[in-house]
């Protein structure tokens, strides 16, 4: 018999990327979301529109699943999840709260979780120039308001959970992930895609306006090893949090310049420093992760950001001639 798993936020980025990869590796994959996939159809056996802060609609949702793969969440970049504490923090941690009950409740066999690096003390990412993150520095606890704060609470619930032996768990921290069919507009983007979209919007030699100065750095993980990094912590036995993400650091500024080589244009950049930037500085140390599987995220930046380019701007064009033939 094939194994069942349960895709929850399948009509999102990773989720959507996620039920891809089981499908290919033959897993019976039920999908669940509060919307469709925006960008292709699912290629989930069985998709549900259900909203899984409801307690009823995680029971449903994780009926008959051997695996759970937990990747809904109301989220967004720095400008979404800065500016709504409230509504992230309420709506994510009902979800993640019914979801271990239910998961349990249906004797689901193993749970994975997405826990985020925003969950790492906000004191240990004041300068640009910072070393990586190990999974033991999240303590003492200082996370991004609002979003951290849910995160770091709901890889605890997984813990308890775990620890008690009501559903093995497992938990990794995402490092900033982007690719194709990726959110590009309407402010729930991250740095990436909305970087990508105003550089295709610009003429070669034209501006294109920065958050901040452009000096604050991050490291970013291409989507195909996020879902690789994620099943393989799901197999393996190790059930305390993992860093999920690369060691490639770079400054917003050096990542427009890699965008605008990649696009073959010349952009100048116009900082804004009104704008949320979030931390100074963030990485990823990967030392626990590649003991723990014996392998890590591997795509190049420069690499990925060539796909993750050209699918944003063919949505752009699409976009343009629907418009132009609709008027
Ligand atoms: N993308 C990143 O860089 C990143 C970084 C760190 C952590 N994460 C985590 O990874 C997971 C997936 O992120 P993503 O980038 O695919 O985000 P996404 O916003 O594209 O996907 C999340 C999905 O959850 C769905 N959702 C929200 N509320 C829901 C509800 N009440 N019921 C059912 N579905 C609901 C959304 O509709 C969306 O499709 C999330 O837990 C996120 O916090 C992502």
């Amino acid at each position: 018999m094939k194994r069942t798993a349960l895709v929850a936020g399948a009509g999102g980025f990773i989720g959507h990327h996620m039920v891809n990869f089981l499908k290919a590796r033959d897993y019976d994959v039920r999908g669940v979301d509060i919307k469709e996939p925006e960008y292709e159809p699912t290629a989930a056996d069985d998709f549900r529109i259900l909203d899984l802060r409801r307690r009823e609609a995680c029971i449903e949702a994780t009926r008959d699943m051997d695996e759970v793969y937990q990747l809904a969440a109301d989220m967004g970049g720095i400008g979404f999840i800065s500016g709504n504490h409230a509504d992230v923090a309420s709506n994510n941690i009902l979800i993640n709260a019914h979801m271990l009950e239910a998961s349990e409740l249906n004797g689901v066999a193993r749970y994975f979780y997405s826990s985020s690096a925003c969950i790492y003390p906000l004191y240990m990412q004041n300068t640009p120039d910072v070393g990586g993150l190990k999974e033991d520095d999240a303590y003492p606890a200082q996370p991004e308001e609002g979003y951290g704060w849910e995160k770091l609470y709901a890889e605890k619930m997984c813990e308890y959970y775990d620890e008690e032996g009501r559903i093995p768990t497992r938990v990794a921290r995402f490092h900033n992930v982007y690719g194709p069919l990726g959110t590009y507009d309407g402010g729930r983007e991250k740095a990436p895609a909305a970087i990508s979209r105003k550089v295709a919007l610009a003429d070669h030699g034209g501006e294109i306006e920065v958050w901040g100065d452009g000096l604050q750095t991050r490291s970013f993980m291409y989507v195909d090893d996020c879902v690789e990094g994620i099943f393989r912590i799901m197999q393996s036995d190790y059930s305390a949090p993992l860093n999920l993400g690369t060691e490639e650091l770079i400054t917003v500024n050096g990542l427009v310049d890699l965008v605008a080589n990649v696009a073959g244009k010349t952009i100048r950049k116009r900082h804004d420093l009104s704008k949320p930037q979030g931390v100074r500085g963030r990485n990823s140390d990967n030392t626990l992760l590649t003991e723990v599987l014996g392998w890590g995220p591997s795509k190049l930046l420069a690499d990925g950001m060539k796909p993750t380019y050209s699918w944003i701007y063919e949505q752009l064009a699409n976009a343009e001639a629907q418009a132009r033939r609709a008027s």
